[in-house]
């Protein structure tokens, strides 16, 4: 075991030394001579003069060594299937996919917009974009057209891969005709549409339709060699949201990616070859990413795919398959654990989950109740961890495999190795004392795995995330955070309009955008008001055209729309309808106020308000909703 300080220092001190030790982690074609090119910041070069494959990192090393031990584990609760493939049925997949991008024309640098369920066929697509150098860009099958075409306009693919349909609760939901309006509504034209047809849900094919079962079939034995790519050559992009409308393309490298998962899994999730992951994420999300795909498979272990809810056929399925596949390290969030614990917690001790090592939960705060609940039922420790779709690995945890350092309750633990970690004034830049709220930054460089820009947008990467604390070149999370005198960190929300739904990431904007659709709405403002299980919950305040009657009618049609433009996931809990908004005398709503006031806070300073009446409103909306709930 090392210190804690000592090797944290190290690593921001010497990050040339720390992270050329670290690649050898990995199989490169050409091994770097040299760490980092920050020749041009905020934008990091690593491992520059390095070629490497993360597919062949993720899945031909093992089909090599271990070929016939189990590297994807497949589980749908939904249409009660299971699935293993060794790594060198793996390999045997991917290549036969990568021979059928090819065979559609998809080349190095080519996007593939990937919408799919949680199904071994993704994960296959995934994988083959990596083999040939196309970029993947996975869109979370819980997203709907409007959010869909946003992204196929922005990642303009050349191919598009998607199923028939995914299934939720036993209800099937297809995805094809939300796919068809999609394209409908994009500017953009992919010349092909690859379809898995799972048989669920009947398929309408169009002329640029292909489905994927026969032509992947057809490219079986088709010889595919890994291309060796350049370090900093983009394996994929994943939107995410922040505080415009407009979804942020996160593009990530291929050599530094590659070697921070390598060393996150070592270091921090305990992962060793032969052990089994399961990450209860999805690959739409970039837990997925990280620690469903590339991070356990890179790592020489198998990892669970499961298709289905926590809850069903009961509560106890998580423990289930961690005691039928042996699952070493486990991976899930808040929500679904305050989930267990609200429908029947003593589904936990029906199974035997003495292979556990540790369970790791991020995504939202872990609330003490729900940690206790869960580390006493469990008797593995609890580690939370810190991070964003921008960092790709976590910023705050406790390093296990490296040190001893004890996790601390509410608090996800201290800077992991590389990230040189601050908490700042908003306004000054300056570091604030102990003890007070800051902005979480991060000092330049970023670490290897970290983005390396917004696709297609150097400006929006450098402007969003480096000029935002005034003054200084330091990367904004848009958390806030306080830290104790040992230097842990406790994180407080968002500094931005970025609201966190079951751990799901959405933009207030968004939202907005969605609901400003329907032709009744003159103005909106949506905001996350706290919700026990899932963390927040969207609540929208709405201002009607001219005379119009508000009634439950109309808030359901507004709910619609959001569910239409964005998805079920983004569906306000409430819609109220009001006569004007809070606003500053400059036009800007104060979300944080409104926020303040329906959660029954004091809403701080309102002496930029222009018009008070629209907060006695919304005291007023409170005080009847609060009667309503006491009745
Ligand atoms: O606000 C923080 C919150 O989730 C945001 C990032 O969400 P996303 O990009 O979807 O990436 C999730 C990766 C795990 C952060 O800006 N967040 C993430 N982890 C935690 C958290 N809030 C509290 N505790 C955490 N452990």
């Amino acid at each position: 075991m090392q210190d804690y300080r000592e090797l944290h220092r190290s690593s921001i001190a010497d990050p040339e030394a720390f992270w050329l030790n670290e690649a050898g982690r990995i199989d490169w074609g050409r091994p770097p001579t040299i760490a980092l090119d920050h020749s041009r910041p905020p934008f990091a070069r690593w491992f520059p003069d390095g070629t490497t494959n993360l597919c062949a990192n993720a899945v031909d090393r093992w089909a090599a060594s271990r070929p016939y031990e189990p590297a994807l584990i497949c589980v749908s609760t939904e249409t009660d299937t299971e699935k293993t493939y060794s790594f060198a049925e793996l390999l045997d997949q991917v290549t036969a996919w990568a021979a059928a991008f090819q065979s559609l024309g998809v080349g190095r640098g080519d996007r593939v917009l990937i919408y799919m369920p949680m199904i071994a066929e993704a994960v296959f697509a995934m994988l083959a974009c990596a083999r040939i150098g196309a970029v993947h860009t996975v869109v979370f099958g819980g997203f709907a057209s409007g959010a869909l075409a946003a992204r196929i306009d922005d990642a303009t693919p050349t191919l598009i891969v998607a199923a028939d349909a995914g299934s939720r609760m036993g209800r099937v939901i297809p995805y094809k005709p939300l796919l068809d309006e999609a394209l409908g509504m994009a500017d953009h034209r992919p010349s092909k549409v690859m379809i898995v047809d799972r048989g669920l849900a009947p398929v309408h094919w169009a002329h640029h339709d292909v489905e994927a079962n026969a032509l992947v079939d057809a490219c079986r034995h088709v010889e595919v060699a890994p291309a060796d790519l350049p370090s900093d050559h983009p394996s994929y992009i994943l939107y995410t949201s922040g505080t415009t409308g407009k979804p942020k393309g996160v593009q990530r490298d291929t050599g530094g990616h590659a070697v921070a998962l390598a060393a996150s899994m070592k270091h921090i999730f305990f992962g060793e070859p032969g052990g089994v992951f399961f990450a209860t994420s999805d690959i739409g999300w970039v837990v997925g990413h990280s620690y469903i795909v590339y991070g356990p498979l890179i790592a020489g272990m198998a990892t669970i795919v499961y298709e289905g809810a926590p809850i069903r056929p009961d509560p106890g399925i998580f423990w289930k398959l961690v005691e039928r596949h042996r699952v070493s390290t486990m991976f899930t969030a808040p929500t679904a654990l305050r989930l267990l614990k609200k429908e029947d917690p003593a589904h936990l001790a029906r199974y035997d989950c003495s292979s556990l090592k540790a369970l790791f939960v991020a995504g939202e705060p872990l609330d003490e109740s729900t940690s206790s609940w869960i580390a006493d039922s469990l008797g593995v420790p609890i580690l939370d961890n810190y991070w964003q779709t921008e960092t790709g690995w976590p910023i705050l945890t406790v390093c296990r495999g490296l040190t001893d350092v004890e996790p601390r309750l509410g608090s996800p633990g201290l800077p992991a190795y590389g990230f040189d970690v601050r908490l700042v004034d908003e306004v000054t830049g300056e570091p604030v004392p102990v003890g007070e709220k800051g902005v979480i930054a991060i000092a330049t460089p970023l670490p290897p795995g970290c983005l390396s820009t917004i696709w297609n947008d150097d400006a929006r990467f450098v402007k969003t995330y480096f000029q935002s604390i005034p003054g200084k070149m330091l990367y904004s999370t848009f958390d806030w955070g306080v830290q104790d005198t040992d230097g842990y960190t406790f994180i407080l929300g968002r500094t931005d309009d970025v609201i966190n739904v079951a751990g799901h990431r959405l933009g207030t904007r968004e939202i907005e955008e969605a609901i400003s659709t329907h032709p009744a709405v003159a103005d909106v403002a949506v905001v996350g008001a706290h919700d026990d299980i899932k963390g927040q919950t969207p609540v929208a305040f709405v201002v009607l055209r001219g005379a119009l009657a508000a009634g439950d009618e109309l808030a359901q049609a507004i709910i619609q729309a959001v569910a239409r433009e964005i998805g079920a996931l983004a569906k306000p809990t409430s819609v109220n309808f009001v006569d004007s908004l809070p606003k500053t005398r400059s036009g800007k709503v104060l979300r944080r106020a409104l926020q303040a006031v329906w959660e029954g806070r004091d809403p701080g300073d309102l002496t930029t308000i222009d018009d008070a009446s629209a907060l006695t409103a919304i005291y007023a909306l409170r005080d009847a909703r609060t009667m309503a709930t006491k009745a």
